[in-house]
């Protein structure tokens, strides 16, 4: 659909608001419940709306998003506040018929609580994966050195290792730690199964470091691993693209900069072109003019080798999403301690 036809939509949209406002302004509670089916019921014009959503390119999409919720917004607190009325009428004892059923009929008027915006982006994330074809799958939180170090080809005076990053524990006298990354995901799925193997791991990992603006000793990742026998870097390179427009709802500039990671070999960390200056160099890309959104890489042999796969025949490529970092670059968030403040203020803007 075209730009013009879209702003006819939303235009559209903006008229059925008005009217129906008008309308409930005036409504009584029986005429209340019909108007708020036709907005909202399993037919009504709004819901009817929000399911034709998929069918438009990216940006319309985005455009017409941001107009549905206005408008959804706009009926709720129309509603709410014809609610409010009639409950002020009954204190006021006026005619008791206007006595309703709050929590059967009108639940959604209430103050209704949101998703976290780091539980949003897991969610949309793994949404975008499994239509590309991969399985969602859990890993272990407290780990091995093996795991989280060893088997992922991290040799032992790697500072990563060192007690400053992580968080090391002790299990009946077992030296375990808690996963400073969901990297470990991927050994754990190759020594449970044979190619072809096509997983996300989310899940949250820790790191022994003082938070600050862009630092929290715990965090979420998404860990992404494909393995078979004939897969090569432009695979890689297209599910990261089509993954990086559909989830930031736009055709952005991307780069894959060559980058050093233990587990894979050749590396690359993606850069999207910074949205704020277009890529000419400002305060919050720190003048680069691109911002870092992942880490991947063909798999290194050595991993292959610590699962016993044939690293003659199998072949695959990995990488690590940072769940807060994506987000804010999505949503223009400069502090991730944001997240975990639990200031309303912030959370219900998501
Ligand atoms: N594990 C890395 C980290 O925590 C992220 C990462 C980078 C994962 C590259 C990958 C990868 O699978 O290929 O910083």
């Amino acid at each position: 659909m075209d730009i013009v036809n879209i702003n006819e939509l939303i235009g559209n949209i903006e008229l059925f608001v008005n009217k129906i406002c008008g309308k409930i302004k005036k409504s009584d509670i029986k005429e209340l419940r019909i108007l708020k089916t036709k907005c909202f019921g399993k037919n009504g014009i709004i819901t009817n709306f929000s399911k034709s959503l998929p069918q438009y390119n990216v940006s319309d999409r985005k455009k017409f998003g941001l107009q549905l919720n206005k408008a959804k917004k706009i009926l709720e607190d129309a509603i709410v506040k014809r609610i409010e009325k009639s409950k002020s009428v009954y204190r006021d004892s006026e005619p008791h018929h206007e006595k309703l059923s709050y929590s059967k009929d009108f639940c959604f008027p209430f103050p209704k609580g949101s998703l976290h915006p780091i539980i949003q982006t897991i969610q949309d994330i793994i949404a975008i994966f499994k239509s590309l074809g991969f399985a969602v799958v859990d890993g272990p939180e407290l780990e091995t050195d093996w795991y989280n170090f060893e088997a992922l080809n991290i040799p032992e005076d790697h500072p990563s290792r060192d007690v400053q990053d992580t968080f090391y524990l002790n299990e009946n006298g077992i030296k375990k730690l808690l996963r400073t990354h969901t990297s470990p995901g991927q050994i754990h799925i190759m020594e449970k199964q044979l190619p072809p193997i096509k997983i996300i791991v989310p899940g949250r990992v820790y790191r022994n470091e003082t938070s600050d603006a862009s630092h929290s000793s715990i965090f979420y990742q998404i860990e992404g691993l494909e393995i078979s026998e004939n897969i090569t870097f432009m695979d890689l390179k297209a599910v990261l693209v089509e993954f990086i427009n559909r989830f930031f709802m736009s055709e952005l500039n991307l780069r894959f900069r060559p980058s050093y990671f233990q587990f894979t070999e050749p590396s690359a960390e993606v850069d999207i072109q910074c949205n704020f200056c277009k890529g000419k160099g400002c305060k919050i890309c720190k003048n680069l003019g691109w911002m870092e959104v992942l880490g991947c890489g063909m798999v290194h042999p050595n991993v292959l080798k610590s699962v016993n796969y044939d690293f003659q025949k199998y072949i695959g490529y990995a990488f690590g999403i940072g769940v807060e970092r994506i987000t804010m670059l999505k949503h223009n968030i400069n502090d991730i301690r944001l997240f975990y403040e639990n200031d309303l203020r912030f959370l219900k803007q998501f």
